[in-house]
């Protein structure tokens, strides 16, 4: 899936998506959560800011929150209503500092919605774009990251789609893994053999391919070393500025027999976990998130001399 595109509410870009559900500006989901400004649009929903209006009236904190709306239209609209209320459920299994919290999931006529913590920020996406962070506080993104997916594996999820537009960097400095909506159950941990996600996946178009591990693109189920590629190839990034294939997918780059060059300034001991971790075969990964976030972590000296 393209990551989503930042639009400002009233943008001339909302009259031109013919293609969209429409929704009524200040429209009270449920009566209850008042839809306001649009935060981002992606390719099945579109993200809002919105008012729980039930927690005004009870004067309660954190009244703004954030919805992601199904407005897609058209034959894979069945799909996109499915995922979505599988990523609530999902998630709403996920508690950990640096996982987005979903509050609810729920319909009102065609609108089909989750309601989550409104975070206030940017994407790691967005930050590349605007700034170059090559070599500044890579730990300080990596590892909490690794953090929350070994928790949703520990769980059996399998986040599926991690890539700079799913990684927000709040302004209060805290990182938090977003959209899980295409999240599979991880098979080894679960025995789930039939999770319909893949055919979901399959017909909405989803997966990211410059940041998709070689065995999904070859078609087989993912698994917690699926993250952990995509994960390398995130860390990759920040340390050489560049990705390790020139943005070519896995499946491309075994083909041309690609190899990725250490990043300069990367120790012989982390580059050696990094090039495990962008194996092609998910079984010469570090098998934990955190096991190779541990090798990106500042080295004391006596490990340097290893
Ligand atoms: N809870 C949130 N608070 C603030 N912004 C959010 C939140 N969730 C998502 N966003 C913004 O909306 C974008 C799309 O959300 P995401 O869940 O990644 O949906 P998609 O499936 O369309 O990629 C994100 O990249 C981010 O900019
Ligand atoms: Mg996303």
């Amino acid at each position: 899936m393209a990551d989503p595109t930042p639009v400002s509410a009233g943008s001339p870009d909302e009259a031109r998506q013919p293609d969209r559900l429409t929704i009524p500006p200040n429209y009270a989901l449920r009566r209850r959560y008042k839809l306001g400004a649009i935060i981002a649009r992606g390719g099945m929903s579109t993200v809002y800011r919105a008012t729980d209006t039930l927690r005004v009236r009870a004067r309660a904190a954190e009244c703004d929150v954030a919805v992601k709306l199904v407005d897609l239209i058209g034959p894979t609209r069945p799909d996109a209503i499915e995922l979505i209320h599988r990523e609530a459920r999902r998630m709403r299994e996920l508690a950990h500092p640096n996982i987005v919290r979903v509050f609810d999931s729920d319909v009102d006529g065609p609108y089909h919605f989750i309601v989550m913590e409104l975070l206030e920020g940017q994407t790691l996406a967005q930050r590349l774009r605007r700034e170059s962070i090559v070599g500044t506080d890579i730990p300080g993104i990596i590892a909490p990251v690794a953090d929350a997916l070994d928790c949703a594996h520990a769980q059996g999820i399998v986040h599926g789609d991690l890539k700079p537009g799913n990684i927000f960097l709040t302004t209060k400095r805290e990182v938090k893994l977003l959209d899980f909506g295409l999240a599979f159950a991880a098979r080894a941990v679960t025995g789930d053999d039939d999770d319909p996600t893949i055919v979901y996946l399959a017909r909405v178009g989803g997966l990211t391919p410059s940041f998709a591990a070689y065995e999904m693109l070859a078609g087989d189920p993912p698994s917690a070393a699926s993250d952990v590629f995509a994960l390398a190839v995130i860390a990759y990034i920040l340390h050489a500025g560049r990705h390790p294939f020139d943005r070519r997918s896995a499946l491309e780059a075994k083909a041309l027999g690609l190899q990725p060059a250490r990043p300069v300034h990367l120790d012989r001991r982390a580059w050696r976990v990094m090039s495990a971790a962008l194996s092609f075969s998910p079984a010469e990964r570090p098998q934990r998130a955190g096991e190779f976030a541990e090798a990106f972590r500042p080295s004391r000296w006596w490990q340097r001399l290893r």
